[in-house]
């Protein structure tokens, strides 16, 4: 029996291959690569020494992925493939509903054609909006302010319809913090194509040289020195985190969310101190005005992940940079061309 893995050539997808891999679990993945490069996926069998079956299939495709059914015999799909960038959805909101949620659907679709009922899906912190306090506990009042996060709520919405009509589905809605961070090997890491929207791999592109500085956005946020603080979660924790969700899905039937951060907030601030002080490099910055839609502070609490999937954290801020880095430094162009290590 396989793991399908959607969107498993991406960042938080390649990652969670490795681990699946490492954990013994056959997988089989799929992506149509409209994020993410081939070479991600040669890097999933350097490091775990281990072949898998790849399909270059977009969800959207319903014939293809049929096959993919067919020719396997999938147990649980862990569903990562989405688009998943704020401003572009909010630029070209119609590509990002059809891709995600009709991607969903389809997959959804096929997969109960084939009895196929256990479903780990990644969603975001995203889904609780502007939340009254923090730390966010699960239950509270979901809403969305952008496209994107319209697809991600929607789609818990979906999924919890589905599993309303027939109780035998299993499935996590994994709700992301930050994810940041890389494999410690440094071969596999985030990738964004052009210029970085998010914090960290805009951090990196300062340090290598690409960029020539920060732009902070917001001084004046109520938190401990006025810049923006969220819950940035190692991207290794967070594959791990996967792999306890499925054990819970693949063992009891029904529908619970998870958020999976460490509990812990960071401002713009903090990241920019501890990523100078374990890599050595400066990271120019100033301050500019907020950027539309951030809120001042959002973090987890993890309670629920700790008590009933038996997952925690474990990796800390300074892993986070040191990791992030090191695969920025020996990848300076990302998947793109062959590194130097
Ligand atoms: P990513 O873009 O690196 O990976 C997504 C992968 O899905 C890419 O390889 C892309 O090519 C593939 N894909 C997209 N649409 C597809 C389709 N129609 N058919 C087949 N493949 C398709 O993103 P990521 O950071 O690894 O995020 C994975 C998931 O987690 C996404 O659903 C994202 O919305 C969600 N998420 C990410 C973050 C984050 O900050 N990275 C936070 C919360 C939630
Ligand atoms: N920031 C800057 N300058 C930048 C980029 C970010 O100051 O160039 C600040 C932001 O204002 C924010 C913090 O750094 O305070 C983190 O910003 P990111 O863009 O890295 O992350 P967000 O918290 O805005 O959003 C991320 C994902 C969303 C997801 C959300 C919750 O990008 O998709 O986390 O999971 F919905």
């Amino acid at each position: 029996m396989s793991i399908l893995v959607t969107g498993g050539a991406g960042y938080i997808g390649s990652h969670t291959c490795v681990e699946l891999l490492n954990a013994g679990h056959e997988i089989v993945v799929v992506d149509n690569f409209s994020n993410s490069k081939p070479e991600s996926l040669k890097r999933i069998t350097e490091l775990t020494k281990k072949e898998y079956k790849f399909y270059e299939v977009d969800l959207l495709d319903k014939k293809a992925l049929e096959t993919v059914f067919c020719e396997n015999q999938i147990e649980a799909v862990i569903h990562f493939a989405g688009l998943k960038a704020v401003g572009e959805s909010v630029e070209i909101p119609l590509h990002y509903y059809y891709n995600n949620i009709t991607g969903t659907l389809i997959l959804c679709e096929v997969m109960k054609k084939y009895d196929v009922k256990k479903m780990v899906f990644s969603s975001s912190a995203t889904v609780y909006g502007f939340p009254k306090h923090v730390p966010i506990t699960e239950d509270f009042p979901l809403a969305a302010t952008n496209p994107y996060g319209r697809t991600k709520l929607m789609i818990e919405e979906i999924l919890k319809d589905l599993h309303s009509s027939d109780n035998n589905w299993g499935i996590a809605l994994l709700r992301y913090f930050n994810p940041i961070g890389a494999h410690e090997s440094g071969r596999i890491g985030e990738d964004p194509n052009g210029i970085p929207n998010n914090l960290m791999p805009y951090i990196n592109q300062v340090a290598i040289g690409k960029l020539d500085k920060l732009n902070v956005f917001g001084s004046d946020y109520d938190t401990h020195d006025g810049t923006g603080v969220r819950d940035y979660i190692h991207v290794v924790d967070l594959a791990k985190g996967h792999l306890k969700a499925l054990e819970k899905i693949i063992s009891t039937t029904g529908i619970d969310a998870f958020n999976l951060g460490t509990g812990v907030g960071y401002s713009v601030l903090d990241v920019i101190k501890n990523f100078e002080h374990v890599t050595s490099q400066r990271i120019a910055y100033s301050f500019t005005h907020r950027r539309s839609g951030d809120i001042d502070k959002c973090y987890a609490d993890t309670t629920k992940a700790m008590k009933e999937l038996g997952w925690k954290a474990t990796k800390n801020l300074e892993d986070m940079c040191r990791d992030s880095w090191r695969w920025q430094r020996s990848n300076p162009k990302g998947y793109e061309e062959e590194t130097f290590k």
